[in-house]
């Protein structure tokens, strides 16, 4: 197991993890990281590698867009330098909760989201009834200079019935117990980006 010191970024994830069981954190990725995972995600999304994201998993999988209206490719090691930096982030926060949360996190799965204007995804929780793998979701956004009027934020529904919204702006990165939080996407007025992926236990 990496033993490395917990570089302080990745330490206040852990903390706000093991005290909230969420973290955002605003200056996550380096801007010239989300400006060219950007650049990569509209490449894909013109050349029609995007699809439209299902519901459940499987043979179960449904696309329904009154329920999620991204579109979605799922990243692989060794497609791009730029996701494979972004890959080497997330490698380096699974190993920093593992050394101190033991949460025994095995993998990591992501795909890239393209949100066009107007589309959304309805209130849910990020595990499937029949697969309890995912455990810690990580979302970080790609969108410079977003306005807080074009809408797009993702509202968690913490306890006591508050609300958090998150403002997808460039560099952010949301993390969470995926069990725990419900969420939704709300339409935003302009394409809106992101990497959504989950840390994964043994099944
Ligand atoms: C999801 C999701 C949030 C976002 O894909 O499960 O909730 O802000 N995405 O893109
Ligand atoms: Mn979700």
């Amino acid at each position: 197991m990496n033993t490395l010191p917990i570089a302080p970024l990745f330490a206040r994830i852990v903390d706000d993890l093991a005290t909230h069981g969420w973290s955002q954190q605003s200056i996550f990725i380096p801007t010239d990281l989300t400006t060219q995972l950007a650049k990569e995600c509209h490449k894909r999304a013109q050349r029609g590698h995007l699809e439209l994201a299902g519901i459940g998993r499987g043979v179960a999988k449904v696309v329904h867009t009154g329920i999620r209206g991204d579109q979605i490719q799922w990243l692989e090691a060794g497609q791009h330098q730029a996701v494979d930096r972004y890959l080497a982030l997330i490698e380096q926060l699974r190993s920093a909760i593992n050394q101190t949360l033991f949460l025994g996190l095995e993998d990591f799965e992501g795909h890239f989201a393209l949100y066009p204007p107007g589309a959304f995804y309805k209130k849910h929780l990020d595990r499937f009834r029949d697969d309890d793998r995912r455990v810690v979701t990580c979302v970080a956004y790609l969108n410079e200079q977003w306005l807080p009027e074009q809408g797009g934020e993702l509202r968690m529904y913490l306890d006591d019935q508050q609300t958090h919204d998150v403002v997808p702006q460039a560099g952010t990165l949301l993390v969470f117990m995926s069990e725990k939080w419900p969420h939704e996407v709300l339409p935003a007025t302009r394409d809106r980006l992101s990497i959504t992926g989950w840390l994964r236990r043994r099944a």
